[in-house]
């Protein structure tokens, strides 16, 4: 176990201290778990826990960020939306994540400050791939979201997206959206995504929006992939302060962000799939922490609905 975040800067004033990145580096697989808070939230501060997240996806090289929403059926209910969008919603986001806005220079006055976006054709060209390849072994579909008809980096995204995908990809059918349209068919139309691939601060704010397809933010896995096995594991959510010490955090993105790390790291699919089918038992059995939570559902803490998890997976490896 190694700090990063706002505990590392407590501790060492770091947020991704040495002994983190060494361990890291040695490592076949990384979980993490969320970084930031109130405490060290001082917009002026130089130092901040988000850095070093960001710098232990950069020094990883962990450019894809595979996010899926599938929605359980038994779940619908927690969901805001209609039943009848949220029948086979099965769909997965490719956020890049190591380019963009979030990586640009910063710079920043009394009056004014600038976020530079900036993306490199490999690094386009590189998250394609990755989500051209995934849409072929699930339906066969690739959504390219972009703000092309604004912004320069999107044109040159949209570009490469094409150019790829015709020469590698010509059986991947592909669609391309501009974000605020596919901010609205997510809500709309969600059955209808297979593969979504988009840069880094769109895929950030789309699978936020996506978790409420899937009841809620705890609910929702990811992994970060490079060119190599090892990844980086997490929920998409953040440190949830507001409920923070309460009991009452939905573990289910976090232990299904684990059967992600035992599938994409380490081989083990079976053991994955088993995981995934576990949380997937017991919300089918009923079991429901306050976020997923319909009225007259029985509401568990934190701890009690992983002890259900783990139930099911010691009852029916
Ligand atoms: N990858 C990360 O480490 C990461 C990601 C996002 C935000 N953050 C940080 O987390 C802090 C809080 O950010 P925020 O409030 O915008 O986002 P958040 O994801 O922490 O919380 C947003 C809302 O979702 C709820 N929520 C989140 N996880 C939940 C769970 N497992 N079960 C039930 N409800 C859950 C929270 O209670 C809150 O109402 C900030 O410091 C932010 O920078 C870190």
């Amino acid at each position: 176990m190694c700090p990063i975040g706002g505990a590392a800067i407590d501790a060492v004033g770091d947020p991704l201290p040495a002994e983190t990145t060494a361990s890291c580096e040695h490592c076949d697989a990384v979980f993490l778990g969320a970084v930031g808070g109130p405490k060290w939230s001082d917009p002026t501060a130089a130092v901040r826990p988000e850095q070093g997240l960001l710098r232990l996806r950069a020094l990883l090289g962990v450019y894809a960020n595979l996010r899926p929403v599938k929605v359980i059926n038994e779940l619908i209910p927690a969901s805001p939306l209609k039943a009848a969008k949220l029948a086979g919603v099965d769909l997965v986001v490719v956020r890049e994540l190591t380019g963009g806005i979030y990586f640009g220079e910063k710079t920043h006055d009394e009056t004014s400050a600038s976020d530079l976006c900036t993306y490199h054709s490999h690094e386009i060209e590189r998250i394609v791939r990755v989500a051209a390849r995934l849409a072929a072994k699930r339906r066969g579909k690739l959504c390219s979201v972009d703000k092309a008809n604004v912004l320069e980096t999107s044109r040159l995204w949209r570009r490469v997206t094409d150019r790829i995908m015709s020469s590698e990809f010509p059986s991947i059918e592909l669609e391309t959206q501009l974000v605020d349209a596919a901010a609205m068919h997510l809500l709309s139309r969600p059955a209808e995504f297979d593969v979504i691939v988009t840069e880094n601060m769109f895929g950030d704010i789309l699978t936020d929006e996506a978790s409420m397809l899937a009841g809620s933010l705890g609910m929702l896995p990811s992994a970060s992939l490079g060119e190599s096995s090892r990844g980086l594991y997490e929920p998409i959510h953040g440190s949830a302060p507001d409920i923070a010490g309460k009991g009452i955090a939905n573990p289910c993105g976090a232990i299904a962000s684990a059967a992600m790390l035992l599938r994409h790291s380490l081989g083990l699919h079976d053991d994955a799939n088993a995981v995934d089918n576990a949380i997937t038992r017991a919300i089918v059995a009923g079991n429901r922490t306050a976020d997923i939570a319909a009225q007259g559902d029985r509401v568990l803490s934190t701890d009690a609905m992983t002890d259900c998890i783990i139930g099911e997976l010691v009852q029916d490896p």
